[in-house]
């Protein structure tokens, strides 16, 4: 299996630009086309959250119309610029996505990975969150299938990355989170976003990722107390590569014009 995930797109509404500068829609659309392209072809693409950058239908809209060129199954999840309520509004064709109910979270049960997705949004505020509800929905999800190798994606990453502005507004009780996390072998990986950087760290008995975004990166700034800054670094997508003999082998996939292969 071949789950392709694509993160932190923050669509604006048509005609407009993040920060006045940055057209994420049309970077969106260069993804899309680079995910289409690509062969093999992924089986499911995953975007873990900051869909649009401030939640309102409008931009709902954009990010619809921009994905409805993508050719192969998609789901969607909320990061802390989306909102939830106008997100359900407007994929409310969506069956993964519940409905009713506090929190947008969800299985896809349908390939060899199977996947969790949890939300980990506070409303109204950068950093995220599990509350006790959602941890239990996550341990009872995990005991239905602990012999099936197991993909869990979230937004905000639970573990602390070195930037510090970014740490201050990562995945708050994370030990909670871990302590199920290490009692699940056949959790392959914890997928997440909101860094807009590709990381990898070993966390209780698992693997975290975090995605690079599909438009603007986050700076990579290792001094302590540094504010956190975007800059124009290659977008890109992971490829999640899965083959049950050789375990979870991630990518960094990068978008745009490079040349062709040449060969040695
Ligand atoms: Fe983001
Ligand atoms: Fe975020």
């Amino acid at each position: 299996m071949l789950l392709a995930q694509i993160s932190d797109m923050h669509v604006v509404a048509k005609g407009k630009r993040l920060h006045d500068r940055i057209d994420t829609p049309a970077f969106l659309a260069r993804a899309v086309a680079h995910l289409n392209a690509l062969a093999p072809r992924p089986d499911f693409v995953m975007a873990t959250g900051d869909l649009v950058d401030e939640g309102s239908p409008a931009e709902y809209e954009n990010l619809r119309a921009i994905l409805s060129a993508l050719q192969i199954p998609w789901a969607l999840m909320p990061g802390n610029h989306d909102d939830c309520a106008a997100l359900r509004q407007a994929f409310d064709d969506q069956l993964y996505l519940p409905g009713a109910g506090e929190f947008l979270q969800y299985t896809i049960e349908d390939y060899p990975l199977r996947l969790i997705a949890l939300d980990t949004l506070i409303p109204g505020e950068s950093g995220g969150r599990l509350c006790q509800a959602r941890l239990d929905w996550l341990a009872d999800r995990l005991e239905e299938h602990p012999d099936r190798p197991t993909v869990v994606a979230m937004h905000h990453p639970p573990f602390l990355t070195g930037l510090t502005e970014m740490d201050a507004i990562n995945c708050g009780n994370s030990a909670a989170l871990g302590a199920i996390v290490a009692q699940h072998p056949r959790i392959e990986r914890i997928v997440c976003g909101h860094v807009h950087r590709p990381m990898v760290v070993g966390w209780n008995g698992t693997v975290v990722t975090t995605a690079p975004a599909t438009a603007h990166q986050v700076t990579l700034d290792l001094k302590e107390g540094s504010p956190t800054s975007w800059i124009m670094e290659p977008p890109a997508c992971h490829l999640h590569y899965w083959r049950e003999e050789s375990g979870l082998v991630t990518h960094v996939s990068y978008i745009g014009d490079y040349g062709p292969p040449t060969p040695y």
